[in-house]
């Protein structure tokens, strides 16, 4: 009995504790890790949120290993990095084809090393009602921006494991927060993947793998091309993003070990929202209120399209 009664006052004392951490950490972010010479490994680097992650990674010297089903895009992106005086690989990968997955990063692992930090950002977003999407639409944004994250991930985690060091960058959405209309698959493939990295962290976390990290991304709107019609009442409150600031804020949390990143940090409010305790009309009032989502679109859907 006694025991129990110190047990709880010892978890009310680290619960105190943990609290003070993160109110010590807002105040005075800790700071950035140093990983000139590592290896990031990216996917869907030829375009958008993708490329600028790159650049990103490569001003702070890191080695990048860039994939992207699109080749010419992926050596723009290449090019770019080549100017900053950083190393640079290039591969031709589908990931929907795990045998593609598997097959660069043997290929990987032979002509660069070991990957340090894995960013899965490949992502596709088609932007219209679940019912006028095609199956194979359907099946195509799963593979593309959930199930490429498994094979990546059971990929590179080994490795990492074996050295204790690593980090796995999810580029998820504010839909992988709150589902909007016309988003309902890319909304079931961000939760999906927003949740693979928090229970991944946990197992990271069990095996006791303390140099191990993850961050989840979740920016809102953002200018890449693949969202079409973004709507919103109050377009100066936030703006769309760009694919840059997007990037900047992302590699900086990453190099901060942050686990999750919400663009801008202003939408951490809305999520209040989203607590069992407030009624779902409130939340539904409220985003009527800001009216956003994607606009209902009469004619040609969205294209699919690879970033
Ligand atoms: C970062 O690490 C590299 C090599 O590991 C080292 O040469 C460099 O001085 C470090 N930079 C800082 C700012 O600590």
């Amino acid at each position: 009995m006694i025991g129990i009664l110190l047990e709880i006052g010892l978890l009310f004392l680290r619960i105190g504790l943990a609290y003070c951490e993160a109110l010590i950490s807002a105040i005075v972010p800790p700071r950035r890790k140093n990983i000139t010479g590592e290896v990031v490994l990216i996917t869907g680097a030829g375009h958008g949120i993708g490329r600028c992650l790159a650049l990103e990674f490569a001003k702070v010297g890191a080695k990048l290993v860039l994939w992207d089903i699109n080749q010419e895009g992926n050596e723009e992106t290449a090019a770019e990095i080549r100017t900053i005086g950083v190393s640079v690989n290039t591969y031709t990968v589908d990931v929907t084809q795990k045998d593609e997955i598997y097959n660069a990063a043997a290929k990987v692992q032979r002509e660069v090393g070991n990957v340090d930090i894995l960013v899965n950002n490949a992502g596709i977003l088609h932007g219209i009602e679940l019912l006028r999407l095609s199956d194979e639409q359907i099946e195509r944004i799963i593979a593309v921006n959930t199930m490429a994250h498994f094979w990546t991930i059971r990929t590179f985690l080994p490795n990492m494991i074996q050295r204790n060091h690593g980090h796995i960058v999810t580029i998820a959405s504010m839909a992988a927060k709150q589902g909007v209309a016309r988003l309902v698959d890319y909304t079931a493939s961000k939760y999906a993947v927003a949740g693979l990295t928090e229970a991944l962290s946990d197992e990271i976390r069990d095996m006791k793998k303390t140099g191990i990290k993850t961050t989840t991304v979740c920016p809102f709107f953002v200018d890449t091309g693949m969202t079409k019609y973004p709507n919103q009442r109050f377009p100066k409150l936030n703006p769309l993003l760009e694919p840059e600031q997007v990037a900047m804020e992302a590699v900086d949390g990453v190099l901060r070990n942050k686990v999750e990143i919400i663009i801008p940090s202003n939408l951490k409010l809305s999520l209040s929202l989203k607590n069992p305790l407030v009624p779902r009309k409130v939340g539904q009032l409220v985003m009527d209120f800001f009216d956003v989502g994607i606009a209902a679109q009469d004619s040609e859907p969205n294209k699919d399209k690879d970033i």
